[in-house]
């Protein structure tokens, strides 16, 4: 079992396939951004199963494909197909922003991929191509109805509200989603790296009070999943909404994921520098004692907490490089 310093035990693996995305969002690729990792730094799908193999002999069950954008790597669903066939792999998702995933959803889900989480930060056209740089609002609302249609039930809608920007959106997106049956979550923005560091954030604390009356919603005792958002419901039972509150209430005492990037880097906080290069291992050749034993000692060195509020001017990687 792997165990931090902390007594938190890890059990969720996320793994960036690439640092890349056909999108900008204003929060987490700051634009004209090009120092992406070359992909001769890449790991191989091989090596990527490989260290998903230590893991998950190590008692690590969740592991989440993230990006950059996941589908922007090529034949995805093979890997998907690897990663769902390894011993100890129990819940296998995927955050996308939607773009792609229309061409890729069925394909995924007879891969074995088993959830799916999809950005999507308004309904209005115009906001989501001020947030995100493109005009991406009809793919990701076709690609949707795709994956429903392929099978995939509550899929999550991830949603970063924006002061000034999108928070007024809030309440239609809740309609879309009681509509669609898909579980809404809000983030509270974090400073990450250039972007994000400017922006404020909305505190969903103070956001939960104005919806509670509205939607009758209560605090559930279901976990949707295996991250750190919280979960309410409505007494009906026809909407779940999930609170990431980074922010106003951080949740690292609970933490339970380490990150992967593409270049084989793991990484222990997503707003702190620690880190363990596994390429150099994996290049020579290393036994399986070796590569478990770099992987505790990764674990070992996380630490107890982001510092996102005490020091909203440190610059970390940027988003897109540890895939949220
Ligand atoms: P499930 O609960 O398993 O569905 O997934 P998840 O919520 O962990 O995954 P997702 O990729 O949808 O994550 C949503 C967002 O939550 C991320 O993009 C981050 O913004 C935030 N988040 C996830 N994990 C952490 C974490 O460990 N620390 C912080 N500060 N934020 C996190
Ligand atoms: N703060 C909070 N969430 C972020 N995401 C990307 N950048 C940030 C940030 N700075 C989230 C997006 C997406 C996921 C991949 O990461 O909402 O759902
Ligand atoms: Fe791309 Fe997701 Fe980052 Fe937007 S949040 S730029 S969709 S990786």
């Amino acid at each position: 079992m792997l165990i931090d310093r902390f007594n938190r035990r890890i059990d969720y693996l996320r793994i960036s396939v690439t640092d890349k995305c056909d999108l900008r969002c204003t929060y987490c690729i700051p634009q004209g951004f090009t120092e992406f990792e070359k992909p001769a730094n890449w790991l191989s799908f091989a090596d990527i199963e490989r260290v998903a193999g230590a893991f998950a002999r190590m008692g690590v069950s969740r592991f989440r494909l993230t990006g950059g954008e996941p589908l922007l790597r090529k034949n995805l669903p093979e890997l998907v197909a690897r990663l769902a066939a390894l011993p100890g792999v129990e819940d296998l998702s995927l955050t996308t922003n939607g773009t792609q995933l229309k061409h890729f959803a069925h394909d995924l889900r007879n891969a074995g991929l088993n959830r799916l989480n999809v950005s999507l930060d308004s309904l209005r056209r115009e906001c989501v191509q001020e947030i995100s740089g493109k005009d991406s609002f009809d793919k990701v609302i076709d690609s949707l109805q795709v994956a429903r249609d392929a099978g995939f039930e509550r899929i999550k809608i991830n949603m970063v509200p924006l002061p000034g920007v999108n928070t007024g959106d809030i309440e239609d997106m809740v309609a879309f989603c009681i509509a669609n049956g898909f579980i809404l979550r809000l983030i509270e923005v974090m400073p990450m790296g250039v972007s994000g560091r400017k922006l404020e954030y909305f505190n969903l604390l103070e956001l939960i009070e104005n919806l509670r009356p509205k939607y009758q919603l209560h605090e559930s005792q279901r976990v949707y999943g295996g991250g750190p958002a919280k979960y309410w419901e409505s007494v009906d039972g026809r909407f779940t909404l999930g609170l990431i509150t980074p922010r106003s209430q951080h949740f690292c005492a609970t933490c339970n994921r380490v990150r992967m990037s593409v270049d084989g880097t793991l990484y222990l906080c997503l707003g702190q520098e620690q880190s363990m290069a596994l390429k150099p291992l994996l290049l020579a050749d290393c036994s399986e004692a070796q590569l478990e034993d770099a992987i505790q000692r990764a674990v070992d060195l996380k630490p107890e907490k982001h510092e996102f509020n005490e020091q909203p001017d440190k610059i970390v990687r940027i988003m897109a490089k540890t895939g949220g």
